[in-house]
């Protein structure tokens, strides 16, 4: 039996070979940036009722969902999700199925995540017998920075139907095509990022005497700041502070009235977030007060970390050794980019991982928001196969 039940998720995924590369191609040549995803969702709304799911649209202005409805079930659903935005990113010339908007390009491949998404939910149509929970497709806008995941889950986009586990699934360049990575645990970072203004008084550079000097002040502040992953944060944690922008002065002779800087920082656990934001405060107030000046300081709150619950990582890792095999399958390290898919884990137990889609060969490898970024398109059944495992695993008859 367990036999026939593989091949038939396989069978069904690989049946979806030529639409999915369809699918994704029309979406790459019309991207859409966050929340302006108005075409992609139009596409994928009217999939989503060509399958005769319960639609609901309108969630974080372009979002959408698709439910699928197993007869008697009254188990907590499984969320999958894809992201549908692109990048204002000039695409390089020369390919047929390049972007036609000036300046917009699928340069994370979205594009594909909404294409496996669709085929997910067609598979699963034609197997809904084997489901015993609902599926939730949830097609997400504004991924890229503005923050659509975290839209979504407020506008309760966990709710419409109860959802018990949410799962969601990244192609990825730097990866051979057709390899799985999962982590239990922390898995991508949280982001959040400062701005500060040194508030000193202006003068002749001869007479420093009479001025407050906020460029020394700053320079003590840039330097101030390193000791924060150095000293105060637990070895055995990972922490990025980095100081991005530094501007002041106009002339030799001038001494500014104020300098100005930003940064980044980046964690995985909450309580060195924390740590991170208080501690930039702190430093930056007391340092430039040290040197006679004022700070001013914003943080601005970026994505939490994704952080992969034990249980769910191991059932995506089941679900991707039987869709690439076991060899093709491995943990990573984590990894300091970032992803809003982590409002959703905040809420619910669930797992995102990625599917590599880089291949040496034909010449795809450029990192993803790249103009030349691009992904093997055979992986794409094989994403198809792996979010509907996902959705089957718990009625996996093995
Ligand atoms: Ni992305």
């Amino acid at each position: 039996m367990a036999a026939d039940f593989d091949t038939r998720v396989r069978g069904l995924a690989d049946d979806r070979r030529e639409a999915l590369v369809r699918w994704r191609r029309d979406l790459h040549r019309h991207p859409e940036l966050g929340f302006e995803e108005h075409r992609t969702a139009a596409i994928v709304e009217s999939h989503l009722r060509e399958l005769d799911l319960e639609v609901h649209t309108g969630i974080a202005g372009t979002g959408l969902i698709g439910v699928l409805r197993p007869a008697g079930s009254d188990e907590p659903a499984v969320l999958l999700r894809a992201d549908m935005d692109a990048l204002p990113i000039q695409e390089v010339s020369g390919r047929d199925y390049g972007s036609t908007i000036e300046g917009r390009m699928h340069a994370c491949g979205h594009d594909g995540h909404t294409a496996m998404l669709l085929g997910a939910a067609e598979v699963l149509c034609e197997m809904r017998d084997a489901l015993s929970r609902p599926v939730v497709f949830c097609f997400q806008p504004a991924e890229e920075g503005l923050g659509g995941g975290r839209r979504m889950v407020e506008e309760g986009v966990l709710d419409i139907v109860p959802v018990g586990a949410v799962y969601g699934l990244h192609l990825w360049s730097l990866e051979p095509a057709g390899r799985i990575l999962v982590r239990p645990g922390a898995f991508m970072a949280a982001v959040d990022s400062f701005q500060a203004r040194i508030v000193g008084r202006g003068g002749h550079g001869a007479l420093p005497h009479e001025s407050r000097d906020p460029i020394v002040a700053a320079a003590q502040c840039v330097t101030a700041l390193q000791t924060i992953v150095s000293r105060t944060i637990d070895p055995v944690q990972p922490a990025v502070v980095t100081v991005g922008e530094l501007h002041a002065g106009t002339a030799t002779n001038i001494i500014p009235d104020d300098a100005r800087m930003t940064g980044t920082l980046r964690s995985f656990d909450d309580r060195v977030r924390q740590t991170l934001r208080t501690r930039v405060r702190e430093l930056l107030e007391a340092t430039a007060a040290g040197a006679g000046c004022r700070a001013e300081v914003t943080i601005h709150e970026g994505y939490p970390a994704v952080i992969n619950s034990t249980e769910a990582a191991r059932i995506a890792r089941e679900a991707a050794t039987m869709t690439v095999g076991e060899d093709s399958v491995s943990e990573p390290p984590p990894i300091a980019a970032s992803e809003d898919f982590s409002y959703f884990l905040r809420e619910r137990p669930g797992a995102f991982l990625f599917l590599g889609a880089g291949n040496e060969e034909l010449g795809i490898t450029a990192p993803h928001h790249s103009p030349e970024f691009d992904i093997d398109e055979s992986v794409l059944p094989r994403g198809s196969e792996m979010l509907a495992r996902l959705a089957l695993h718990a009625e996996c008859p093995r």
